[in-house]
């Protein structure tokens, strides 16, 4: 099956001069278009140039960068700690529009992971708390054991945000025949953007 992509164009006049803002617009016009998860996005690390990927929710975003949370002794916890450089992809089905984003990663303050972690849902602090994420378990019983058995919420250690302080953006907007639209920006803070070929 072929998709075409019809939807929009993008040209430089369109983007913001900053590559945060326009990423913000991004997922604001994500979430007005009704995307599911607008904010999940593709995150790969690598280990001895072996590349890995998997979701995460982007939780904020500023000039400081883009912040997710996660296990910190997980698999992308531990290649994070041993080589900091990482990528991020969003992708919008509806708007046909790409995002990728790439930079190094350090853990948010204690103070940032705390107030983080006092906000979300009690069941998903307990979740983060008893989840050995990504070793081998036996089974899923003994892990709703240990939920059921939790009385203190408070943030693990294991457990926090990193940010990932951006380098390079690519903002991507399908089009027709497979002639997309593609802008990177790249030299921040003066950033410069350039039209890439699709
Ligand atoms: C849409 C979506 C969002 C997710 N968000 C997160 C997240 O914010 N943090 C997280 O640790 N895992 C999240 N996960 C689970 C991860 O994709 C992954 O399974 C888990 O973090 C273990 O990855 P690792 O073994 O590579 O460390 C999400 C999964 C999906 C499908």
């Amino acid at each position: 099956m072929r998709i075409e992509y019809t939807r929009d164009s993008l040209t430089v006049s369109d983007l913001d001069p900053d590559p945060i803002l326009q990423l913000a617009q991004w997922l604001d016009d994500a979430t007005s278009a009704g995307e599911i998860e607008p904010s999940a996005m593709c995150l790969a690390t690598s280990l001895d140039g072996r590349p890995s990927c998997r979701m995460v929710l982007l939780r904020d975003l500023n000039r400081w960068g883009l912040v997710f949370y996660t296990n910190y002794l997980s698999r992308k916890g531990l290649e994070l700690e041993v080589n900091p450089h990482a990528s991020v992809c969003f992708w919008w089905r509806g708007l046909e529009r790409q995002v990728r984003v790439e930079g190094t990663v350090y853990r948010v303050d204690e103070e940032e992971s705390d107030a983080y972690f006092a906000s979300r849902p009690r069941e998903s602090q307990v979740s983060s708390i008893v989840s050995p994420q990504s070793q081998v378990i036996a089974n899923r019983e003994d892990l709703e054991l240990a939920a059921s058995q939790i009385t203190d919420t408070s943030r693990p250690e294991h457990w926090g945000g990193y940010r990932l302080k951006p380098d390079a953006f690519e903002f991507w907007q399908g089009r027709a025949a497979r002639l997309h639209d593609r802008f990177r920006y790249s030299g921040g803070p003066a950033w410069v953007i350039e039209r890439l070929a699709p």
